[in-house]
């Protein structure tokens, strides 16, 4: 693509203003785009390469600290989401933090969590392919910047936008797999924990508290060191 070209997908975000914003998906967003995480969210706030930009409240980025060694993705922002401007603060949210409290991980202090996609889609459908491309720039800064020694991927489809693997979470949960210098672990997303409150040896929610105490036993060996 021409410089020329690739300048038309931008677009001044107002009249007057001189920000240029990514109206399309093909423009790349190299690694080392952003200084920090405020001028991303900033960014993303105006961003519009798919069409989940047209229909949201609110970009939704991140909370917890970004210093945090342990990073959460998610899939994509629910209705609490969208109109907070915050990750996981509803019902799921709601459940994720008492895991990590149960493993003594703080949700403020201890991990960063954020989501494959940062805009909601229309009724929490699960995001197209396309729209998970169009933010992967945005979670790989967010990788870079925050620099987590554990990942997290809450669901399947928090596996395929981080690793690309298209395996079942069924299948992979619970396993170590090294991805770019990270280690990462696939766990049942929250909302699945919801729909199947069974407590019994073998359910998704005893499952997840193997993998929950997997995930603390790790961080102690390599040392929670921020
Ligand atoms: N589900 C997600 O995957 N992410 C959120 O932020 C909320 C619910």
């Amino acid at each position: 693509m021409s410089s020329n070209n690739q300048l038309s997908l931008f677009e001044y975000s107002q009249p007057g203003q001189k920000e240029l914003i990514p109206t399309n998906s093909k423009i790349p967003i190299p690694p080392g785009t952003y200084e920090n995480l405020t001028e991303l969210k900033k960014h993303c706030q105006q961003c519009h390469r798919c069409e989940l930009g047209n229909t949201r409240q609110n970009a939704v980025i991140f909370r917890g600290n970004p210093a945090a060694s342990i990073m959460v993705v998610g899939e994509a922002p629910g209705q609490n989401e969208d109109e907070t401007g915050l990750p996981f603060v509803g019902r799921a949210g709601q459940l994720l933090d008492k895991i990590l409290a149960s493993v003594q991980l703080d949700r403020e202090k201890d991990v960063y969590i954020c989501n494959v996609n940062n805009c909601r889609p229309p009724g929490n459908r699960t995001p197209t392919s396309e729209e998970i491309a169009a933010c992967k720039p945005y979670l790989l800064e967010q990788i870079r910047l925050v620099d987590p020694k554990i990942i997290l991927l809450a669901g399947a489809t928090a596996v395929k936008g981080v690793i690309g693997d298209k395996r079942g979470i069924t299948k992979i949960r619970g396993t170590w797999i090294q991805w770019e210098g990270c280690l990462c672990m696939p766990i049942f997303h929250p909302s699945y924990l919801l729909r199947n409150p069974s407590r019994e040896r073998g359910s998704p929610k005893w499952l997840m508290w193997q993998d929950i105490q997997a995930v603390r036993a790790k961080l102690d060996l390599i040392g929670n060191h921020n």
